[in-house]
């Protein structure tokens, strides 16, 4: 990308991609959006767009709904204002969670999402939940790709958190949190997890790790009620951890998450700023700036 690509961003990034377009020595536009009162949206491209590579950031949280529709709007008004091309980079993408039909009569959410989203030349998600669906290109027709944060997370842990054990708090969350233990050089632990409800985990050790005396750092890729990492922390601070933290890629922090980690012994809470919060110390500009 050059000094021709306008970094345009949606209302869930516009931090992240303000520092993305400095990083891409790319102009910088907000995407102006309005509600009309029966609740629809209504999108505009502020500055011109003609010939030129757009490049669209917008998280899907929060309002997971609202962004995805301000998104797929922005790609469309990028196209009829003549872009050369449409990429859309989506730092925390939302419906990965739900990438199975787990009850008859319920849809594959994740797919949905992605043919939203499909009409652009290419997608960039950080981080995306994978776990039934192998590679992101597997679930759009248009080109996507996925990039990590492990780099951005272990860099952190290895300044932050040196002698520590690092604990993934069920089985999806291992892929991140082993991949940073070996980055770092660190021992980690992987729990099992059963889940009740959105509310309601239960966490168990696997294997037999000594906890006791230690410092450990929970690593999930995201952090949406706090109930996985709560749990993962009850069970940390039970089995004599001295200290507990945790690091996640995004943090959604949903209702009482905080109230609830800090209930559960954690004692700091980092993510990466692919959301917007006061606990994100991790940035991602670079990564997705060399992406792109
Ligand atoms: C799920 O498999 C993810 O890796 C996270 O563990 C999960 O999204 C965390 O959700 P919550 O914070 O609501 O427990």
């Amino acid at each position: 990308m050059n000094h021709r690509a306008v970094v345009i961003a949606g209302g869930n990034s516009v931090q992240l991609a303000k520092k993305v377009a400095k990083r891409l020595r790319a102009s910088f536009t907000p995407l102006h959006v309005s509600r009309f009162p029966d609740g629809e949206s209504s999108v505009r491209i502020q500055v011109n767009v003609e010939g030129k590579a757009v490049i669209i950031i917008n998280a899907l949280y929060p309002q997971a709904n609202e962004a995805l529709m301000d998104t797929a709007l922005a790609i469309d008004a990028a196209k009829h204002a003549g872009a050369l091309s449409v990429n859309v980079v989506v730092p925390y993408l939302a419906y990965m969670r739900q990438d199975k039909v787990f009850n008859r009569g319920e849809s594959l959410s994740a797919g949905v999402m992605a043919r939203v989203l499909d009409d652009a030349d290419r997608v960039i998600a950080v981080d995306p939940h994978l776990h039934r669906i192998h590679q992101l290109g597997d679930l759009f027709k248009t080109r996507a790709e996925s990039m990590t944060a492990n780099g951005a997370l272990a860099s952190y842990v290895q300044k932050h958190y040196r002698n520590s054990i690092i604990v993934g708090p069920d089985a999806e969350s291992y892929q991140w949190a082993r991949a940073i233990a070996e980055q770092v050089g660190l021992q980690s632990a992987i729990l099992t997890k059963t889940r009740f409800s959105s509310t309601r985990v239960a966490v168990k050790l696997h294997g037999h790790v000594s906890i006791k005396g230690r410092h450990v750092v929970i690593v999930d890729d995201v952090l949406s009620t706090g109930h996985t990492v709560a749990e993962a922390a009850k069970l940390a601070r039970r089995l004599g951890a001295k200290r507990v933290s945790c690091v996640t890629v995004h943090g959604l922090y949903v209702d009482d998450a905080v109230r609830l980690l800090k209930r559960a012994g954690v004692k700091d809470i980092v993510c990466t700023n692919t959301t917007t919060s006061k606990f994100a110390k991790i940035d991602v500009s670079e990564l997705i700036a060399d992406a792109l």
